[in-house]
């Protein structure tokens, strides 16, 4: 049986609960995950200490620091939702099935979504003719969306935030949000403003990586700064709970390497799916409450750091090209902690226009556009994007078929 080894924190509290909380391990000094920035303005670049924490009170994963969200969302935020043909299909069902369960059969229905980014999801609810808002911080991102007649408002959503929107625009059927929840360490203003904002049979459905997964997986690298939580339903019933909000409805995702949505109703006002106790007795027995699970996850991340190390080390030796494929925010984690220098993989080609020209985070690896990757294949390619699997293996078929091979780490360290 192994014994946990970690101790309480004296400096930070339970953003859910207010206990103390245990932080597992720590990442080390890691800068912006989206923060790809010009070669010459490296020398300022921030940096912080990633370190998540588990809660015994309440169950919830959280980061001990997380860096200002201005120091995230900005005018020049680097992640646009539609860069990926799967996504765009995801937010398709994701909105026909908010159409169904808030909207069909009310008169002027009014759907608000939080972290709205380009515009992915709303452009559906525009298009039907909904009445939609969305909520979007990042400027740049927000004025895609505008551009395609979406109304968005660039500000962080709050409570108080929710109070202005209420008396101007009224209530919500539906409030959506996706990837974007666990961004935001006042949880209880988000759970507030979303209470505030319903109305009293309306809908909040969002969904964020999942802490089921993570775990399962080793997919250490959902670990940055943006995700100050990585959710599962046992805690997002703690946090929720607290402001009148029950857990209704859970369904599995596929995206972003796996991740669950929620739904959540003004407590009484629906029907709760017995899907919701399957989950929580699945999260315990997978021991997503239990400190000793987290102790084993910093062992796993340790031993795939390792393998990682080891198999590039092994390529370069052996004179190989090595090129890495989808600048994503999850590969800062993986680039820093790794200690991945642009010795072991010299250029990541990404699809961003935002990305290319500039360097990655922390490991300054220069970013290529994509045609990089089809003028000159390179012997390996470091699969970042891990998370796009399918889609990106069937458009690389000809890589793979002039011997390109792909190197990847999650849920292990292999070639494939
Ligand atoms: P994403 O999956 O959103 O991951 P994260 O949340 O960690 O940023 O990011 C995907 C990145 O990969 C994005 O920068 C676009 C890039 N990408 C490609 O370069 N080619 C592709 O075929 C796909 C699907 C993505
Ligand atoms: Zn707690």
């Amino acid at each position: 049986m192994m014994t946990a080894n970690i101790t309480e924190s004296n400096g930070r509290l339970c953003r859910v609960c207010g206990a103390k909380i245990l932080p597992f391990m720590s990442f080390g000094k890691m800068p912006i995950a989206n923060g790809f920035l010009p070669p010459d303005r490296t020398a300022s670049e921030y940096m912080f200490e990633l370190a998540p924490a588990f809660c015994r009170g309440c169950s919830t994963v959280q980061l001990m620091e997380q860096p200002a969200r201005e120091k995230m969302f900005h005018e020049n935020y680097a992640f646009y939702s539609s860069t990926s043909r799967h996504m765009q299909t995801h937010f398709k069902a994701f909105s026909e099935m908010a159409v169904s369960k808030a909207c069909t059969g009310r008169r002027d229905p009014f759907v608000v979504e939080l972290g709205s980014n380009d515009g992915i999801m709303l452009q559906h609810f525009q298009s039907a003719g909904i009445r939609h808002l969305g909520i979007e911080p990042s400027q740049n991102v927000a004025d895609v969306a505008r551009a395609k007649g979406i109304n968005t408002l660039s500000e962080f959503f709050t409570v108080e935030l929710a109070d202005r929107l209420v008396a101007e625009y009224g209530h919500a059927d539906a409030m959506l949000s996706a990837n974007v929840i666990c961004h935001i360490p006042d949880i209880h203003s988000v759970a507030a403003g979303v209470a505030r904002m319903l109305k009293p049979d309306g809908v909040f459905m969002f969904e964020d990586p999942y802490l089921g997964d993570m775990i399962a997986k080793t997919s250490y690298d959902q670990i940055y700064d943006e995700h100050v939580f990585i959710f599962s339903a046992l805690s997002v019933s703690a946090a929720f709970g607290q402001h009148g909000l029950e857990l209704v409805d859970v369904a599995p995702q596929v995206t972003h390497g796996g991740s669950m949505r929620y739904v959540l109703a003004p407590k009484g006002s629906r029907p709760v799916s017995p899907a919701v106790q399957v989950l929580y007795e699945k999260e315990r027995a997978q021991g997503l409450n239990r400190e000793e699970t987290f102790v084993q996850f910093r062992r796993n991340c340790e031993s795939s750091r390792e393998a990682l190390r080891d198999l590039l080390t092994s390529l370069k030796r052996d004179g190989k090209r090595v090129a890495g494929y989808g600048a994503t925010s999850k590969s800062t984690t993986v680039l820093n902690y790794c200690g991945i220098t642009k010795e072991l993989i010299p250029y990541i080609c990404d699809t961003t226009p935002i990305k290319q020209g500039k360097v990655s985070p922390g490991m300054h690896i220069p970013i290529k556009p994509y045609d990089a990757f089809t003028a000159e294949y390179p012997d390996y390619a470091v699969l970042f994007a891990w998370n796009h699997k399918s889609e990106i293996l069937a458009k690389e078929q000809q890589y793979a078929a002039q011997g390109g091979k792909w190197v990847v780490f999650v849920p292990k360290v292999a070639v494939e």
